[in-house]
């Protein structure tokens, strides 16, 4: 591109002024272009990765109030150990549950999610009832943890550090992901005792507020996609499982 000024008139002379200033050799105009193209780009990756940590975190919050965690699990052995609640569970209340869980197992079955022949773990089961129901259903080889056992059915177990083997089970199930205070420590440990290829069901509650002994609040299934990170997401449904409104389902990856 030519950038000589010849002598000349004085309109020539401004002329030639004006097109010495706005021309742009080639090349660098085709560097500068790629620059600004590439300044772009980077700043909509940073928008975007903005967004999305800022999502993730406001989507997953745990509730503050514990002043440790032996206070959290305290909180959690109140309820728990309450004779008169224990009393309720295990008569009353025992068909209804059982009922309601064989439905849901039931289901996953007919989705080929669970079999007969799965080694079974629920997680945070209480007295047991989700268990009797994954046998009512044919399940046979079924146990479930919590802080407080109850044998045959419930053995003593904290979800934050299964009392497992890597690699033991073909399905989890759980609807207690709420009264976990260390999160990534829950999902963890499902995708550490879970077989390659297992799966993990967890019941949760999206669309409203659970109770004051859960330890978190979560508002979208984005941050159970990130915890999972060994997992693939299979299914999210709605369900009506004792005020939890979503199930999700997630298969460990095969290595
Ligand atoms: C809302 S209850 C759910 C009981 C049962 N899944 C049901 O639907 O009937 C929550 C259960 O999680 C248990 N839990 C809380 N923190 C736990 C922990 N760190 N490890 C194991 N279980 C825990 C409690 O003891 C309680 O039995």
């Amino acid at each position: 591109m030519a950038t000589e000024v010849r002598a000349g008139s004085d309109g020539e002379q401004q002329l030639m002024l004006i097109y010495k200033k706005t021309t742009i050799p080639k090349l660098p105009m085709i560097i500068l272009v790629s620059l600004l193209f590439f300044l772009f780009l980077l700043s909509q990756f940073h928008i975007h990765r903005r967004t999305t940590a800022h999502s993730t975190a406001a989507d997953l919050r745990i509730r503050h109030g514990y002043t440790s965690y032996d206070s959290h699990i305290e909180r959690q052995l109140n309820k728990t150990l309450n004779p008169k609640l224990r009393k309720i569970w295990t008569t009353r209340d025992w068909d209804r549950k059982v009922s309601v869980f064989s439905a849901f197992f039931d289901s996953l079955k007919r989705r080929s999610l669970l079999s007969n022949h799965s080694k079974a773990l629920s997680i945070g089961a209480r007295v047991g009832q989700e268990v009797a129901a994954l046998k009512l259903v044919g399940v046979e080889d079924s146990v479930g943890i919590d802080l407080v056992p109850r044998p045959p059915l419930v053995v003593e177990g904290d979800f934050h550090a299964q009392p497992f083997d890597d690699e033991t089970f073909d399905f989890e199930f759980s609807n207690v992901f709420d009264h976990a205070l260390y999160p990534w420590k829950f999902v963890g440990e499902i995708q550490r005792t879970l077989k390659s290829g297992g799966v993990c069901v967890l019941h949760v509650a999206l669309s409203r507020r659970t109770d004051k002994y859960s330890a978190n609040d979560l508002y979208s299934v984005r941050p159970l996609v990130e915890l999972f990170n060994r997992s693939d997401l299979v299914e999210v449904n709605k369900v009506d499982g004792f005020g939890l409104d979503t199930e999700v389902v997630f298969r460990k990856k095969i290595k």
